[in-house]
């Protein structure tokens, strides 16, 4: 049995975000500190993972967008590519029963069908065993890019356009915005990339139009349910204006 996450950090008061995203950043670095090979920090973030989903469903957030692996990350050496896919399906064959019984919907954006025959099958089936449920919604990025997503929305409309079932002029944010993998998720409040970079990599970037921006220091596998506490906790002094005063 788990124990109950630490959420000590967020008042009883606070603004919960309702989606927040995050860019799961330093699994390598993790394992350079502790003499490890890149893989073991990679276990040690699916750890971090589970920690983090179960403290997003105890305070409430809605939905959770984990950026797993980006279209980018093809450029790795096959080796940790491998690994990483060893690791995914992993975690679906261990964790979904957890995520049934919780009530999660799980999601997946990006172009996950790139991905080999039987973990596509698995992420399918994945998706299918959690789709009655009516609760909180856990989205997974898979092959993911927002420019590729971006470009096959912007394809897509060209397509219409020319088959003349869309008119030009009538293509607005909220066209595309339908269009987005995550139309189905509330919208962002809340991107956090740990490991102290900061810039976004290509996630999420229309919908973090008016997200606030988190950054932080600690590695992935360290971030825990008292460091989303923390996270949840600095949204709530954030003065959000979407433009106005
Ligand atoms: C970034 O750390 C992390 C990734 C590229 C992969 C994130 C994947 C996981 C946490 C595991 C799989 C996820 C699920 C949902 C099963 P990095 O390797 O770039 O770290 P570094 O910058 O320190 O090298």
């Amino acid at each position: 049995m788990s124990t109950a996450p630490n959420l000590t950090a967020v008042p009883a008061t606070a603004t919960i975000p309702r989606h927040i995203a995050i860019i799961m950043d330093g699994n390598g670095r993790w394992a350079k500190q502790r003499f490890l090979p890149r893989v073991a920090g990679h276990k040690a973030g699916v750890e971090a993972v589970r920690k983090v989903t179960r403290a997003a469903r105890a305070l409430g957030v809605e939905a959770l967008t984990l950026y797993a692996f980006s279209s980018e990350n093809w450029r790795r050496p096959e080796e940790e590519i491998g690994d990483l896919m060893g690791l995914l399906r992993l975690f679906i064959r261990s964790d979904l029963d957890e995520l049934v019984r919780e009530n999660v919907r799980l999601r997946i954006i990006g172009d996950y069908r790139r991905f080999a025959p039987d973990i596509v099958n698995l992420v399918d089936d994945a998706v299918a065993r959690t789709a009655s449920n009516t609760g909180p919604l856990l989205a997974i990025a898979l092959n993911y890019g927002a420019q590729a997503e971006l470009a096959a929305i912007a394809r897509r409309l060209a397509e219409h356009a020319v088959a003349g079932e869309v008119d030009p002029a009538a293509i607005d944010a909220d066209m595309i915005e339908q269009a987005l993998d995550t139309a189905a998720l509330p919208p962002l409040d809340l991107m956090i990339r740990t490991s102290g970079e900061q810039r976004l990599s290509n996630f999420l970037l229309w919908q973090a139009a008016y997200a606030e921006l988190l950054f932080v220091d600690t590695l992935w596998p360290d971030f825990d349910a008292a460091a989303l506490a923390a996270a949840v906790a600095a949204f709530g002094q954030r003065q959000r204006r979407y433009g106005g005063l």
